[in-house]
């Protein structure tokens, strides 16, 4: 799969199947994030990964999915077999000033995981101080996003936004995202 066939494969998955992902294509995806660009190429941030139940049991409340998808109760069973926590180290740069280097570190992941078939949900209504505390971090390390990995139970695909933005699961279970149109986002100058 190549760059552009993972840029428009990729959907948001929230359903994911129980088998669990391989620590080598793990590495792989956070290798990514590591090659990722970064401001002043400070490179502020540090991963870890929560695969094991006992934990994701813990961090599972402190996620927030789909605010708009209100009618949809979502269970442990179908969550992430793996979370890659994205912690940015103070140390290193505020965190304040770090946002935009989460969300290319995020994004690379995203991509990975999508060329390496696995799904990602990339979580930012989470309650980082509770993650903070479940997984006892150092005080210099903040969390900034959660990447839920593992293989879809769902598909997704895109439709062209009229008058909503609020994605949907059909009766199946998969999920319809609203994009807006290239004609509403190119301004002719
Ligand atoms: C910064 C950021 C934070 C996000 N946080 C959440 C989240 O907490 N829960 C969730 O279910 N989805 C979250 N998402 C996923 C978005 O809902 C999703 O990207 C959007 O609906 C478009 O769908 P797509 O990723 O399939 O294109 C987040 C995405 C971004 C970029």
């Amino acid at each position: 799969m190549n760059v552009y066939e993972a840029v428009k494969s990729r959907r948001t998955i929230r359903k994911f199947k129980r088998q669990p992902l391989q620590n080598e294509d793990i590495m792989q995806i956070i290798d990514c994030a590591r090659l990722a660009p970064y401001g002043a190429n400070l490179q502020p941030l540090k991963f870890a990964v929560v695969s094991d139940e006992e934990t994701r049991r813990k961090l599972f409340p402190l996620i927030k999915y789909a605010g708009y998808l209100t009618d949809w109760d979502p269970t442990f069973e179908e969550c992430p077999t793996s979370f890659i926590i994205v912690m940015n180290d103070t140390d290193i740069k505020p965190t304040d000033k770090s946002e935009c280097d989460s969300g290319a570190a995020v994004m690379s992941m995203c991509l990975a995981a999508q060329a390496l078939g696995i799904g990602s949900c990339w979580l930012g209504a989470i309650d980082r101080k509770g993650i903070s505390e479940v997984l006892k971090l150092d005080k210099r390390l903040d969390v900034t996003y959660l990447l839920g990995l593992g293989y879809a139970d769902q598909t997704g695909e895109v439709f062209d936004l009229s008058d909503s933005v609020k994605y949907y699961f059909d009766d199946d279970g998969n999920v319809h995202v609203p994009k807006r149109t290239m004609d509403e986002i190119i301004i002719n100058l």
